[in-house]
């Protein structure tokens, strides 16, 4: 693939622009086709198995191959996959059904670019254990929706700190930047499946609903306080790399300074899809409320 073909595709998946003018409201039927052709027409056609993975110094490649990121992060994405097929096949509509099975698709490519990265890097890895995705197949793509809400928002933040200080290398992060995005562009699905969903089931639902959304709530930060513990990382289940990875950088690390690029990086990222889309705002509100209670490092030490 030539790199202007390569660098189009790349601004594809960045921009887009639902090509209806008008106000759109949740739940309306332009709301739904906009959230169901969303995956498929920014779509990025890289592939894994062309990827480079260049030649690393033995510095550089100590600290990558010893980050406690790479079994989580796997499992990650094979429980992402087969949570979202699941769902996918209990939707009745055949547009929903084909968006969720595309972005099944884009989790199981992930894998596949893990698994390269292991493979090439030799990072030693405990054995993949089969997964069988929860009975009620709603709740299991909740899981999902949400943990990428959280996980993302704070590999926007990391990812770039590690740009930034070069604890990954340029063409590291360039492999991985269209994975990031690709997490940017799921929680973009998830949030307007979430509010199209709320607002088309009949009244009488919505409590019992609001209260399933409260219990993954609940249940994602069970798991990460567990995570946080020390708990061993894989049966902790869904607390994705972000939180092994912030440990990993935290000594390098200022909070503040941290929210604030998370924040930097939410906006950016989500800056070029259509504005009538709906954005993620948990993590982002949650992040700005903590950041008040803060102060950057920096200003300390000079103080
Ligand atoms: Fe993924
Ligand atoms: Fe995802």
């Amino acid at each position: 693939m030539s790199e202007a073909v390569i660098a189009q595709a790349d601004f594809n998946s960045r921009h887009w622009r639902y090509p209806v003018a008008g106000r759109i409201r949740p739940g309306a039927d332009a709301h739904f086709e906009m959230l169901t052709r969303l995956l498929a027409e920014t779509y990025n056609p890289y592939k894994p198995a062309v990827l480079d993975w260049p030649k690393l110094e033995p510095e550089t490649l100590a600290r990558i191959t010893s980050l406690p990121i790479w079994d989580i992060a796997v499992q990650t994405e094979i429980k992402a996959a087969a949570r979202i097929r699941a769902f996918a096949r209990t939707v009745r509509s055949d547009k929903l059904r084909a968006a969720l099975n595309h972005m099944a698709d884009e989790e199981a490519r992930h894998r596949d670019v893990l698994s390269r990265l292991v493979a090439a890097y030799d990072i030693p890895m405990q054995p993949e254990a089969p997964y069988e995705p929860p009975r009620d197949t709603e709740w299991g793509f909740m899981v999902t929706g949400y943990s990428e809400c959280v996980d993302s928002f704070f590999a926007y933040g990391l990812f770039e700190m590690a740009r930034q200080s070069g604890f990954f290398p340029p063409e590291l992060v360039d492999t991985f930047e269209p994975v990031v995005q690709e997490e940017g562009r799921h929680i973009l699905f998830f949030t307007n499946w979430i509010a199209w969903h709320k607002a088309t089931m009949p009244l009488w639902r919505r409590p019992y609903f609001l209260l399933k959304v409260a219990a993954v709530w609940g249940f994602l930060i069970w798991e990460r306080i567990g995570i946080a513990r020390g708990v061993d990382g894989l049966e902790a289940g869904d607390a994705n790399f972000t939180v092994n990875g912030t440990k990993a950088l935290a000594d390098e690390m200022d909070p503040a300074k941290l929210i604030d690029i998370c924040l930097a990086e939410d906006k950016k990222r989500m800056a070029g899809y259509d504005e009538r889309l709906l954005r993620p705002t948990t993590m982002p509100r949650l992040a700005r409320l903590a950041r008040r209670f803060m102060r950057p490092k920096q200003v300390l030490k000079h103080a």
